[in-house]
């Protein structure tokens, strides 16, 4: 059973839709001459994100998934992250956008990064909605954010809570009530 809560709205959908605009026109800046960008959406929580993102981009654009989960083993700093679900391209070679709902603790990205490295695009950039530095246990740094965030937690525009709350049109705040 899950706690009572209320979500207090924290970014509103409208200020998420203009700064994923501002985003995609940096994006399209840095990216310009490519012949294909294959944006990699992390599952799930990516979903919305890469959703609104790739219809803001005016440049030839592959759309995949790659699913990643994240376990401890009892020591956070040992954490591992499993790869649930690959890509189904070839990134060798490739213009690479890797699109990610939140960086909380690094692990994800990190891994993910380094993972795609060593398939050798020709060039990989990352994206995260939401950064919470706070939080990071390993180094890293998306290379577009588009909201820095305190540690609370945070649902909607993708990310749930015990997988409810993802399809709220904005980023809120859960509020426990009891
Ligand atoms: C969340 C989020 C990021 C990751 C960030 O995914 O979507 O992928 O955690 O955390 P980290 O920086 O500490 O690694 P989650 O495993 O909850 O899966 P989901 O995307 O399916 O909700």
């Amino acid at each position: 059973m899950t706690r009572p809560y209320v979500i207090d709205q924290m970014i509103s959908a409208k200020t998420i839709a203009a700064r994923v605009e501002d985003l995609a026109s940096e994006i399209e800046t840095a990216f310009a001459g490519t012949d294909k960008l294959i944006v990699v959406g992390l599952l799930r929580g990516s979903f919305v994100f890469i959703g609104d993102l790739v219809r803001e981009l005016n440049l030839n654009v592959e759309v995949d998934f790659l699913e990643a989960s994240s376990y401890g083993d009892g020591m956070e700093s040992s954490r591992e992250v499993r790869i649930l679900k690959d890509l189904r391209g070839e990134i060798g070679g490739r213009d690479v956008l890797v699109v990610e709902d939140i960086v909380d603790t690094g692990f994800t990205l990190s891994h993910v990064v380094s993972l795609l490295k060593s398939r050798e695009p020709r060039r990989l950039e990352t994206i995260a909605l939401l950064d919470k530095p706070s939080r990071r246990e390993v180094e890293v740094k998306a290379t577009w954010t588009g909201f820095e965030i305190p540690d609370e937690f945070v649902v909607g525009y993708g990310i749930d809570f015990a997988q409810r709350n993802r399809n709220l049109p904005f980023i809120g705040k859960v509020r426990f009530t009891d």
